[in-house]
Order: C-alpha cells, then structure tokens, then sequence
C-alpha cells in the first residue's frame, strides 16, 4: 500500500516537473526551462556577469533573435527588440494591459491601482483625467514654462553662489526639477535645502536601483518575503513606500483641511478631491489619490533628474561639444536674455545634442512593462494571455544596422546636409510610444531644455578632478549617473 501511494506521489511530482519543463506552444524561442524557477537562474547568472538588466537580454536577442521567450519563476515574460517588432507592440491594444501581482500591487495597498501599473478602462479614465486636469494647472502651455524658467534661476543663484567650488552633479537636478510637476499636482514649490525631500528623493532613487522592471524575484516568487524578507528586498521596498506614503498622505490631508468644495480646483490634487466627493464615478477613491500620486512623483522625479545627470556628464566628457552649443547660443539667443521654449526651434545643434544624449543612455531601457490582454499572436509565435512584454528601447537606439556607430556620441547623426533636426520617431523612442506613451514627455522635454541651456548659458563646465568618466550609470528601472563633481565656472557677458 505504501509503495503504491509513494510511486503516484512520485509520478504525480515527475508530472509537474516534467509540465513545468513545457514551453506553450509555439511560444517564442529561449533557454530551457527548469521546473519551478524556469529560466530565473540562468537570468540571475548572466546579470551577475553583464552587470545590467538590458544587457542581459540584448544577449537573448543575440542568440535567439527579435522575440524571445522566457518564463521568470512563474511569469512568462517576453523580450522584444528592434523598431519594427516593438512599433508593432506599441500600436496593438491586445499589448496595452501592464503586470498584476504582488510586487506592483504592494505600491496600492494591495489593489491594481495608480495610473502606470493599471490597465482597462480604469486607466483610461484615470489617464485621460490626470492630462486633462494637469493641462488646466498648466502642463505643456506657457505657465510651465514660466514655473521651470523660476526655478532655473533660482537652482542657477545656488550655484553662482558655490564660487565655482566642485559639486555633485548626479542629483544636483532633483528638487529643481520636481517643483515643476509638484506645482501642477500639489500647489507647493520645495526648497531646494528641503532636507525632508532631499531623503525622500534619495530613498526614490534607491528604490529604482533595487527593482527591475518585470517585477523582478518578489513577483516572480512572491512567497519570499516570508523567507528572505531582506534578501529578496521586501523589506527595504516597503520601508521606501511607507515614507512616500507618510509624505503623500500629509499633503492630501493639508488639501482636504484646505479646499472648500465649492470652490475653483486650485491643483490637481484638489480637483480629485472634488471628484470623490461629487461620488458619481466610484473609482475616484482616497487610495486612488494617493497612488495617482505616488506614480506621478516617482515617474517625474526620477527619469528627467538623471538625465540632467547624465547630460552634465557628457559635457564633462565632450568638451568641444559644450564649446559648440555655447556658440550656438550666443549666436542665436546672445548674452542679454536667458533660452527660452521658442528658441528651440533655432537651437539645431543644441536639440542635437540632447536627442544624442537620450538616445546614448536611454534612461529607461526596458521602458515599462507591458501584458498582453489576451492569447494573441506576435510575428507567427503565440503569446499567452498575460505574459509580460518587455520593450527593449535600448536595443533600438544602439541598431548598428540603423545608426552605424552608435557608441559614439555624435549629435550630428540628428542633422541633414541643411543642418536641420532629423529624427525618425520609429528608432528614436525614449519615452515609448502608442497609447501607453510617457504622460509627461512635454514637461520632461522642457525642463531638460530649460535647465541645460540655463546652465550651459551662465557656465562653462569643467571637471573636478581626474576620476573616469563613463556614460554608463547604475542599473535599475531607470538608469541613473554615478557621483561626480563638477565645477561651474560663471561666464563673461
Ligand atoms: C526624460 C524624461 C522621461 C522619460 C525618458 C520617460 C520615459 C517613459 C517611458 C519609456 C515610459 C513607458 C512607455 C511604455 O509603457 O511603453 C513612460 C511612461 C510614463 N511616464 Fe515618463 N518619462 C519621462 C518623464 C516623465 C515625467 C516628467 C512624468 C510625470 C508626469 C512621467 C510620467 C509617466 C507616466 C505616468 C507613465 C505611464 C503612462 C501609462 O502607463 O499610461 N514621465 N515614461
């Protein structure tokens, strides 16, 4: 008896091992699969030899071509590569859903909510209500502007102030550049001491390195932040969420003591609180608030800080190319009056150059993960309802087969013969594309445009000391510069 309840034991467990061994059908093509784990270990392997989320799997799509299939403990995830097979991602609504499970719904109190980890008409509805509410506050019209041009000049004093002494460049951006969405969401400006904040968007900064953008170990093996709560990072992760709560949670509280109901929305966080309290859509909750938040302070504060980073950088490594963008300017906007919005249109070399820098770090590699809604079908391989679908941007902005040389630096490749901005917007794609395009692409573009050009017009940028200098940062959701100082010397009028 015994033997026969132990040999269908045993051929039970041979069963789902042998189960869990099994690609779906005409699943795309990967490394073998393991029971249990699927491919995690050989992932982890090969992050700890190339260092980088991306690079892993530009190394699967070297050796198993633009689509390829993977299943990460027990999510099928999906690497795509090149223009075309992503273009075709972005522009199909069976690919518009994102990831559920436990890592993405630890952020909303256990719920799908927010804006950039829900799907369906849910996110549609939040989506189309943040822009719509956003561009009232004033988003990518003249009183943005206005609010990033104050706080250049006032970022601008606190280095004219430094007396060209060395200064660390990697966040020297953060509360700056955060004022501008802050001002549309929450009414406040912070200062630029605001110790407060200054933790609070370090521990932000942290909270992108630990992550990976497929939901790394906790989602793929959610049961581990019973085993190894600190190893598998659930520990510091909701630390890191309980003080963005803590913080989020004082300001609405400040709006809800504040804002009589009647009256004009003064931001958008007053005029969320006004739809939860006309109650006729019942998805406009307290948690929805709060998560609304959250994501719009995460995704803002982190993408355009570091890739003022990273353009402070090049500047450092490319001296000639600060050279030529300060003449470019002189030229074209001279020494009386700061850059503005309505030069970019004359700033050739200059929009150049930030492209270049866009296309050479590519602040978010994998972009945000995408789910297939349904079972659909992808270039003849079958992909299955709910798999997560990585967009590899970094595999289209390094093509040699498109940009020839694309290690290099060369803002040329962005100007014609005419010495006028080309760009084709299927290869150059950093802030995605389709309707799940980055939300706040207008106001990362013109705080990008206003602090660089703002600092490149007061200052010539000069290293500080002779550490290596690499365009390559910290791995994570977003890429992110490595310390280093620089010095701002102040120019002559
Ligand atoms: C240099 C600056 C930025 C870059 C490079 C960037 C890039 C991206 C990328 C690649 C995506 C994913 C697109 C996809 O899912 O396929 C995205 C989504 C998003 N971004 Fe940005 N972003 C930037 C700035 C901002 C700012 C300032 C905000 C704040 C308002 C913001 C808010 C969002 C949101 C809410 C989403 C999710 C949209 C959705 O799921 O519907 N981003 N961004």
């Amino acid at each position: 008896m015994i033997i026969s309840v132990f040999c269908l034991v045993v051929t039970l467990l041979l069963f789902v091992v042998l189960n869990d061994m099994r690609r779906p059908r005409k699943y795309p093509p990967g490394p073998k699969l393991l029971p249990i784990v699927g491919n995690f270990l050989h992932y982890r392997e090969r992050l700890k030899a190339l260092g980088y989320h991306h690079l892993v799997w530009m190394e699967l799509y070297k050796k198993y071509g633009d689509i390829v299939g993977m299943k990460l403990g027990r999510n099928y995830v999906i690497g795509v590569f090149g223009a075309n097979t992503i273009r075709e991602v972005f522009t199909r609504e069976d690919f518009d859903g994102r990831p559920d499970g436990f890592f993405f719904r630890l952020r909303t109190f256990g719920k799908r909510l927010g804006i950039v980890f829900s799907d369906g008409q849910f996110w549609q509805n939040q989506r189309k209500f943040s822009l719509q509410h956003l561009r009232s506050f004033g988003f990518g019209r003249k009183e943005m502007e206005e609010k990033i041009q104050e706080e250049t000049r006032s970022l601008i004093e606190i280095f004219k102030n430094k007396n060209s002494e060395p200064i660390f460049m990697h966040n020297a951006f953060d509360i700056s550049v955060l004022n501008g969405l802050w001002a549309m969401m929450a009414g406040q400006r912070f200062d630029i001491d605001d110790e407060r904040l200054r933790r609070l968007l370090q521990i932000i900064h942290d909270a992108f390195r630990l992550v990976d953008i497929s939901g790394g170990m906790l989602n793929q093996m959610p049961f581990l932040r019973y085993v190894a709560p600190n190893a598998s990072g659930y520990n510091q992760i909701k630390e890191i969420l309980e003080r963005m709560w803590e913080f989020l949670e004082e300001t609405i509280e400040d709006h809800r003591k504040m804002f009589a109901y009647s009256q004009q929305p003064r931001d958008l966080i007053d005029a969320f609180l006004q739809k939860i309290d006309v109650k006729n859509d019942p998805t406009f909750t307290d948690d929805q608030l709060m998560s609304l938040c959250l994501d719009l302070f995460m995704a803002g504060a982190e993408t355009t800080s570091n890739t003022m980073g990273f353009a402070m950088l090049a500047m450092i490594i490319y001296p000639d190319i600060q050279k030529k963008i300060q003449n470019e300017m002189d030229r074209e906007v001279g020494r009386n009056r700061w850059p503005a919005l309505c030069d970019k249109i004359r700033l050739k070399y200059t929009e150049a150059v930030l492209m270049e820098l866009q296309r050479r770090v590519t602040i978010a590699p994998l972009g945000i993960a995408h789910r297939a809604l349904r079972d659909t079908e992808l270039y003849g391989y079958l992909i299955p309802e709910n798999t997560i679908i990585l967009t590899n941007l970094y595999s289209v902005h390094m093509d040699e087969s498109f940009w020839k040389d694309p290690y290099e630096f060369r803002p040329e490749r962005f100007l014609n013969e005419k010495g006028d901005l080309t760009v084709n917007d299927k290869h150059y794609i950093p802030f995605g594309g389709g309707k799940r395009r980055c939300l706040g692409e207008s106001l990362g573009k013109a705080n990008i445009f206003l602090f660089f050009t703002s600092i490149l017009h007061n200052f010539n940028i000069e290293r500080a000391d002779d550490s290596e200098l690499k365009l390559e940062g910290y791995d994570g959701v977003t890429m992110a510069p490595k310390p280093f100082r620089v010095r701002l010397i102040p120019r002559q009028d």
